[in-house]
């Protein structure tokens, strides 16, 4: 923390305490010392207020709670850069990236976390390591493991994926026969660690409008093998060529996709995590969509990936998981 910083708090905070003393102490003043029936002389709602002194163990709570504020600032850090009188405290700030293995022991919030972290490596460690060294294919077979990602999963990607991983608007269901980027172990482990960024390029401004709509009605009428909105005003014979000549670079002339741009299939509608409608369909043509996965290689660290990429692969291949087309 700057001086400045350290000033400003510590004038704030002080002056906060100092501030309320004196409210206390001014507002008791002039004050009748015995109870009357007397009121102050307004009424809201008909609830009237009696002009009696604050109770006395009310005034003696809020004059402890100042001493027990000046204590605590005194014996320990909260004033800016003030250490505290407490053993303890006295590194801080000096050694930033482990305060904790720096001889600092005094109670903080960041030494709490370090010491569960620190016993829980020590205790789940070994088991990481030893699942990092085995295939993904066999960790997705054991019990233990997938326990483990199954944990990972529901507090790491359960927030966007589902709980069910069965995915969202906008999120892949990882739990089907889909993969924008590939399904094999090492590919999805490739998806975790490093994350993915989709681009799919708008195109109303290289087709036009009309285009927009006949490369949509093309896609879910003969890919997709749906029937067009009766309201719609689009040529999928015309979709067809136009198909040909600026989506099969990435989608594939069949419209299979592509894992190596992360370009979807688009042969049916279980595949479509921006709305497979006519209206989503021309949405996403028209303007473009451009998924995010983060990447957790940084977060999670090599051997967590391993057990979420078994986890993964274990929903589309484990014993319990159906066929899905
Ligand atoms: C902030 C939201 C978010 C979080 C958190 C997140 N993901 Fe994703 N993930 C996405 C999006 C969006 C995509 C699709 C990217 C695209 O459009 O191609 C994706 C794609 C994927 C894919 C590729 C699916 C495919 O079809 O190829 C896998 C595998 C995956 N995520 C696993 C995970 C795992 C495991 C975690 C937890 C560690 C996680 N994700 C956390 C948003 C998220
Ligand atoms: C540069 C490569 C590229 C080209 C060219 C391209 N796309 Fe895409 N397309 C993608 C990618 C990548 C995604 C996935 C976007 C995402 O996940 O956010 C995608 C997504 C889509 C989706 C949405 C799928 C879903 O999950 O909802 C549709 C529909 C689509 N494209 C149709 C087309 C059509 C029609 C064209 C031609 C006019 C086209 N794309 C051209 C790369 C491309």
């Amino acid at each position: 923390m700057t001086t400045f910083w350290s000033l400003y708090v510590t004038v704030l905070t002080l002056g906060t305490i100092f501030a309320l003393t004196w409210l206390l102490l001014a507002t008791r003043k002039g004050q009748r010392s015995e109870q009357t029936d007397e009121t102050v002389g307004h009424s809201y709602d008909g609830i009237e207020e009696y002009d009696n002194p604050m109770p006395k163990w009310w005034f003696m709570l809020f004059v402890g709670t100042v001493i027990f504020a000046l204590g605590y600032l005194v014996l320990y850090p909260g004033l800016g850069n003030w250490k505290g009188l407490l053993p303890g405290y006295q590194h801080l700030d000096t050694q930033k990236e482990t305060p904790f293995a720096n001889g600092q022991t005094g109670w903080t919030g960041v030494h709490e976390w370090e010491k569960e972290m620190a016993k829980a490596d020590a205790k789940f460690g070994p088991i990481f390591a030893k699942f990092a060294a085995m295939p993904i294919e066999e960790v997705a077979k054991d019990p233990q493991a997938l326990k483990m990602g199954g944990r990972l999963f529901a507090s790491n990607c359960s927030v966007c994926h589902g709980s069910d991983a069965k995915g969202a608007y906008g999120f892949p269901n990882l739990t089907d026969a889909d993969w924008r980027w590939g399904g094999s172990p090492e590919e999805i482990k490739t998806t975790i660690m490093g994350g993915r960024h989709a681009v799919m390029p708008g195109w109303s401004e290289v087709i036009g409008e009309q285009g927009v709509s006949d490369v949509a009605a093309y896609v879910l009428t003969q890919l997709d093998g749906r029937k067009l909105p009766e309201s719609a005003k689009a040529d999928p014979a015309k979709g067809k060529e136009l198909f040909a000549t600026n989506c099969a670079v990435c989608h594939g002339p069949d419209g299979k996709g592509n894992p190596l741009m992360g370009a979807p299939n688009l042969t049916h509608p279980g595949a479509f995590i921006y709305g497979s409608s006519f209206a989503q369909l021309q949405q996403t043509i028209r303007y473009g969509r451009q998924g995010q996965m983060p990447a957790q290689a940084d977060l999670q660290g090599n051997d967590k990936v391993h057990l979420l990429a078994a986890y993964v692969y274990s929903l589309s291949h484990g014993e319990d998981a159906k066929a899905v087309e």
